[in-house]
């Protein structure tokens, strides 16, 4: 121990200094960092990876204080099939995650963590997930041997002394152990991106609260505040305590006259999440605006007046490049104008970044994200599908002037959203809640665009499939619970804007035009907006959307709106398969919910839909 140099502590706590001591100790650093949070720690860390060929320094006129990373081809995304929830018992993990004894998994890779940081600095990260001090946040700790960890943590959480000093002699923080499994020999020369990616493990113990990932540097597995512990082991700790951790954004909508509603969404990754949580109203609706509170996780607890409250956990986005652009989002890239980390996007010329669907027009010339040249007719990505940007939510010209708010913002609305392309109508509201919660659990996307029916759904209950720290039917128990003790639960909504008609085309035209859903939902959650009974639930009539300055005609939204009863009837068979692995832990509830569906359809007529004439 004596021979490791130590940097920086800033604590007497004598749980977490225990714990750094006994992790020096498995581990072998060759020196221990404990991060203050400042400045000139993340420029001085930032130039040393500069020095070490990790970052690329962009040009300081265009992207300012701004880098770009080049990952390990190999280690490029979440790896779900790596990913283990080691609870003591299998049935508390559930069918849907995978689960190691965590004796066993503890004993494996404490062998692996042996020596792991041989030659490197293991870093130690005190980062708080939601505001500093508020009742809603925690506290985690991160050692981690990977320099690129510690400043993306920087962004994506509140970090540093400040922590430490909130923390106190508390033992409440939880312990998060990163390597990324890459020990150096003496003398030997370090790679730009190490990692181990034939050895990764992304280990959750929800019963101690603590992870253990190794192996990776990218992303999820990595940054280990975002998905396992503000997702999976939150949902644990929100499952004991009555509260919620979900895979949400936050919305503020304000009206022109200034009275401001905060809706919460989960959509399935990769469905345009960042995007609607930065969304700019579209021409007619001036006036309106669309704070953003988070873009990917949400923390929701009920309060003492009976009303949901949410914070957003993170401090930062770590989202998708490819596809985002100034006409698709152009929050989100004001947010990465400075400040901001690109991982695998292609480098210009001029020493800025570019990915696909950044500009209309591709340059002529680019490194691309392996560090090769690239030119628009090479047949090749400049950036990888998963590309990320890391930016200071700070910088987000959307973002609400609550977004800090310790208490939270209260909820109105729920919507839950997959990707489908056949027979899942624009938008619907549940009956009540335990409706809108079995709406929830069945929701999913197509696995390929080739799907021929709904067979072909990969359900992703709440979005949450990947990131459920515990048994997914006792998940649908915790919702259906929470309902209950709320005096006024908000409303849930089903959405689908991947409609496509019969030539293959989408039916709506997505983006901002989303506002007008957002409107209408907002309406009835406000309880003054109208909804005619479907048998998937309530429904809008074209007179109920704000068409202003957009031509949708209203045979358009009828056909866009239509319950098939075949194809309603055959998805809610699939239910019944899709919650058969959860034997007798599904709540009953679900059963009745889906009988009631089935005789809904059932009275209903062959294409039930909306006309003009008919409805009230
Ligand atoms: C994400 C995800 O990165 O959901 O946010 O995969
Ligand atoms: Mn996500």
């Amino acid at each position: 121990m004596n021979k490791i140099v130590v940097e920086g502590v800033a604590t007497t706590n004598p749980k977490l200094l225990a714990w750094v001591d006994e992790i020096a100790q498995l581990c072998k650093p060759a020196r221990i960092h404990w991060c203050d949070g400042s400045q000139a720690e993340y420029d001085a860390l930032c130039q040393k990876m500069v020095d070490a060929g990790t970052l690329i320094r962009l040009n300081e006129k265009k992207r300012p204080n701004s880098f770009l990373c080049r990952s390990d081809p190999a280690d490029v995304a979440r790896v779900e099939d790596r990913t283990f929830i080691c609870s003591k018992r299998k049935s508390d993990a559930g069918p849907t995650n995978n689960w190691v004894d965590p004796r066993e998994m503890k004993a494996t890779l404490t062998e692996q963590f042996n020596g792991s940081m041989a030659g490197r600095t293991m870093y130690v990260v005190p980062f708080s997930m939601g505001p500093l001090g508020s009742h809603i946040a925690q506290i985690g700790i991160e050692i981690s041997d990977s320099p690129y960890v510690v400043a993306n943590m920087r962004i994506m959480t509140r970090m540093g002394k400040a922590v430490l000093d909130v923390l106190g002699d508390r033992e409440d923080f939880v312990p998060c152990l990163h390597s990324v499994g890459k020990p150096l020999a003496p003398g030997e020369k370090d790679v730009a991106w190490p990692c181990n990616p034939k050895n990764i493990y992304i280990a959750h113990f929800p019963d101690d609260r603590a992870i253990w990932s190794y192996g990776s540097g990218y992303g999820g597995n990595a940054l280990l505040g975002k998905k396992c512990l503000a997702l999976r082991i939150a949902s644990v700790m929100a499952r004991d305590e009555g509260w919620l951790a979900e895979h949400m954004l936050i919305v503020g909508v304000e009206t022109p006259e200034g009275e401001k509603t905060y809706v919460a969404a989960a959509f399935p990754s990769a469905c345009g999440k960042t995007n609607f949580a930065m969304m700019k109203p579209p021409a007619g609706f001036e006036g309106w605006k669309v704070w953003t509170v988070g873009d990917d996780i949400a923390w929701i607890k009920p309060g003492h007046d009976g009303n949901l409250y949410a914070i957003n956990p993170e401090a930062g986005l770590f989202g998708v490049a490819p596809g985002t652009g100034a006409s698709t989002n152009a929050n989100a890239i004001a947010a990465c104008r400075a400040n901001s980390i690109f991982t695998n996007v292609a480098l210009t010329d001029d020493g800025d970044i570019w990915w696909e669907g950044l500009t209309d027009e591709k340059p002529a010339h680019l490194i691309d994200w392996k560090g090769r040249d690239w030119t628009p007719d090479c047949g090749q990505l400049a950036a990888h599908p998963n590309a990320r940007f890391t930016a200071p939510m700070s910088q987000c010209p959307s973002v609400d002037p609550d977004w800090e708010n310790p208490d939270g913002v209260q909820i109105s609305a729920f919507i839950f959203g997959g990707r489908v392309s056949r027979d899942m109508p624009l938008v619907f509201q549940a009956f009540n809640w335990s409706h809108g919660v079995y709406l929830a659990a069945t929701m999913g996307s197509e696995a390929t665009a080739a799907a021929t029916n709904q067979s072909g759904m990969r359900r992703d209950p709440m979005a949450m499939l990947p990131f459920c720290g515990y048994n997914m039917a006792d998940y649908f128990s915790h919702w259906l619970s929470i309902g209950r003790k709320l005096s006024n639960p908000p409303r849930i909504f089903r959405v689908n804007w991947f409609r496509k008609d019969a030539n293959g085309k989408f039916m709506w035209p997505g983006f901002g035009e989303n506002m007008r859903v957002l409107k209408w939902v907002v309406d009835r959650a406000r309880g003054r907006g109208y909804g005619v009974e479907s048998p998937l639930g309530f429904m809008p009539r074209h007179e109920d959307i704000d068409w202003t300055k957009l031509d949708f005609p209203a045979e358009k939204f009828y056909e866009l709106m239509t319950v098939d009863r075949e194809a309603g009837t055959i998805e809610a068979r699939a239910h019944e398969v899709h919650f058969e692995k959860f034997f007798d832990r599904l709540p009953k509830e679900f059963i009745y919910e889906r009988e009631l569906l089935k005789s809904r359809l059932w009275r209903s007529p062959d294409v039930w839909a909306l006309s003009p004439s008919e409805v009230p």
